[in-house]
């Protein structure tokens, strides 16, 4: 198989994620910071030594304001009904996925916040004036993906990451699309919420995924339960990372994640984007002399990470990368991919776009297989 959707989830993964989950799995999988002994510490060794990986990578304050997470979703349903109260105001962009849009809708119908979408300019950037003009004496939480997961377009985070602090708001950002090949720096970003999965360019496995909580915010426990230590306390203990970790972590997946960064940063995340963006661009380039395509985004590399999703006038995407799949062995992502408001603004809802997204391990060869696939289906018609 071709497998072009790394954006859903990266596939294959690093050879030494495959060692590291063996090795940790055949010898080490206690419960982490449970019963004490040699191999549990062990365990509890490998998750403080994931978040002092993590608080370096993205420059945190401290390695215990790290929690693990399912993956983003986890994330970002922990930091909204963690920090938002009633009343609260909340600014958003039509270009969030839904596990930003659906918990903040959710809250927004049952009447506890209220909620501003801003619209993306054509070609998929969010104005930081227009977040600007938004703000109100209620608004409490900017939440903004880095780059979107349909278009792949970076999002000025540092712009809005100032007026976040200047107003004194609360900065979350979903890092879904950017974790792992843009540099991220929460603190000369002024980000107090850094949600985000494992599984994608990180390189771990799925059911991982962290929060950065900064030192701004103190979240509720959205997840309460045992912690290994403080068993009397009668409520969830109040010390990070514990106050958010109820139940038994995924360790496993943890030291998986590891090793994906261990990945990342041999490799290095310049270097990664620029494999990916390359890949992307030799399609745009394709597809711009192919009758019949459109291709959307902006085109200017420097605001790009590898996403690139197009349309084809004669096949709905759907029925497109099903042929690429059945006929061809070509994995892409058809459809809306779970953000409906930048598909409704860009008018290509329902049967929205098709995405692909190669990873570090494609090649050009990979996107020459999908540049004569999509010549044999449209040539054919
Ligand atoms: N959020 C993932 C995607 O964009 C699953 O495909």
């Amino acid at each position: 198989m071709t497998y072009l959707d790394n954006a859903a989830t990266s596939f294959p993964k690093p050879e030494g994620v495959y060692e590291a989950l063996d090795r940790f799995a055949r010898h080490s999988l206690a419960n982490p910071g449970r019963s004490g002994h040699k191999m549990a510490l062990e365990s509890e060794h490998a998750l403080t030594d994931a978040r002092h990986r993590l608080n370096r990578f993205f420059a945190g304050r401290n390695p215990d304001r790290w929690a693990f997470t399912l993956n983003g979703t986890d994330a970002l349903n922990m930091a909204f009904k963690g920090v938002l109260n009633p009343g609260d105001h909340v600014i958003t962009t039509d270009l969030e996925h839904n596990s930003v849009s659906r918990p903040l809708v959710a809250l927004a119908e049952a009447k506890r916040i209220s909620l501003t979408r801003i619209p993306a300019d054509s070609g998929g950037t969010i104005d930081p004036d227009a977040i600007r003009k938004a703000i109100t004496s209620q608004t409490k939480l900017i939440a903004l993906t880095h780059a979107s997961n349909v278009l792949g377009t970076v999002q000025p985070v540092e712009e809005v990451g100032r007026i976040a602090r200047e107003r004194d708001l609360i900065f979350l950002v979903d890092a879904a699309q950017s974790a792992g090949v843009l540099p991220i720096d929460v603190q000369a970003c002024c980000i107090d919420l850094l949600a985000m999965p494992g599984h994608k360019s990180l390189l771990g496995p799925t059911g991982t995924g962290a929060l950065y909580v900064g030192p701004r915010v103190n979240l509720r426990p959205w997840r309460e339960g045992g912690t290994g230590g403080d068993s009397l306390t009668p409520t969830q203990p109040t010390d990070f990372p514990f106050h958010l970790e109820g139940g038994t972590p995924n360790v496993l997946g943890v030291t998986g994640l590891v090793a994906g960064l261990d990945f990342v940063e041999s490799r290095g995340v310049d270097a990664i984007r620029k494999h990916e963006v390359e890949l992307c661009d030799k399609l745009r380039a394709a597809l711009s002399e192919l009758p019949g395509f459109e291709v959307f985004g902006h085109a200017d590399t420097n605001r790009r990470v590898g996403v690139i999703s197009f349309r084809c006038e004669i096949l709905p995407a759907p029925e497109l990368a099903g042929l690429l799949d059945q006929s061809f062995d070509i994995a892409v992502r058809p459809g809306l991919h779970c953000a409906p408001y930048i598909h409704k603004a860009l008018g290509t809802a329902p049967d929205g776009l098709v995405r692909v997204s190669p990873g570090p391990f494609n090649t050009q060869t990979d996107i020459d297989h999908l540049i004569d696939a999509l010549k044999q289906i449209t040539g054919g018609m």
